[in-house]
């Protein structure tokens, strides 16, 4: 099984005190699903971080495990002590061709364990998937007021391109969703 992040230096809120976190990342594998949905449809019923409004049932599932074929858009897990605690993914941004080069990436965390540099472990290492896969951009969807995916993403080097105003409706919140994006293809990179 390929593992690719070994021990990361996090800050552990529980305890004050800064703490080494070993977390693993991998790819994905299909027993993984129901450590994946555990922390996803909390988001979907709870949260506004995902627009999906409805969870998805097993079928649905599977076929979207399946629609994340490598080399460009891979889904992988964090696991501390064996337990997903994380999750992210490079989709296409779009089924029209000429977007092959743009991949959208999307990471969860689970609650509990946020804020101990697990978001950032999982992106670091999409980003890498990413470029190894020749991928020219990198962009996520970031729903307003989600204060701490805008700073993760800023750590990466993801620009904010624009805002589109009053695009979603959950809860009966409207709800507007900043652009980010990071160039893959980049002098700098
Ligand atoms: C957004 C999310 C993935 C970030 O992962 P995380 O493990 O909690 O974040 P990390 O500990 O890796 O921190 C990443 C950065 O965000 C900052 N951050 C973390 N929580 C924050 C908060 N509540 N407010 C502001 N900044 C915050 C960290 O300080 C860090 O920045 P730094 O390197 O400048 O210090 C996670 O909180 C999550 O799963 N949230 C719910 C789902 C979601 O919103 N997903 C993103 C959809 S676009």
């Amino acid at each position: 099984m390929e593992s690719s992040t070994g021990p990361t230096w996090g800050r552990c809120w529980r305890t004050g005190r800064r703490s080494l976190l070993t977390v693993d990342i991998r790819l994905a594998t299909e027993p993984d699903l129901p450590g994946i949905f555990f922390i996803y449809d909390r988001e979907v019923r709870e949260g506004v971080a995902t627009f999906d409004t409805e969870v998805k049932t097993a079928a649905e599932r599977q076929q979207w495990f399946a629609d994340h074929r490598l080399p460009r858009h891979p889904l992988i897990v964090a696991l501390e002590a064996d337990e997903i605690v994380g999750w992210g993914s490079l989709s296409p941004w779009s089924a029209r061709c000429a977007y092959i080069r743009t991949a959208e990436n999307s990471v969860y965390v689970r609650a509990g364990c946020q804020g101990r540099g697990i978001g950032k472990a999982l992106l670091a290492d999409l980003l890498e998937r990413g470029r190894a896969a020749g991928l020219g951009v990198i962009a996520a969807r970031i729903v307003e007021g989600n204060p701490a995916s805008i700073r993760l993403h800023e750590a990466f080097g993801f620009e904010t391109v624009g805002v589109m105003r009053r695009v979603g409706e959950k809860f009966g919140r409207i709800l507007d969703v900043r652009i980010m994006q990071r160039r893959m293809d980049g002098p700098a990179n």
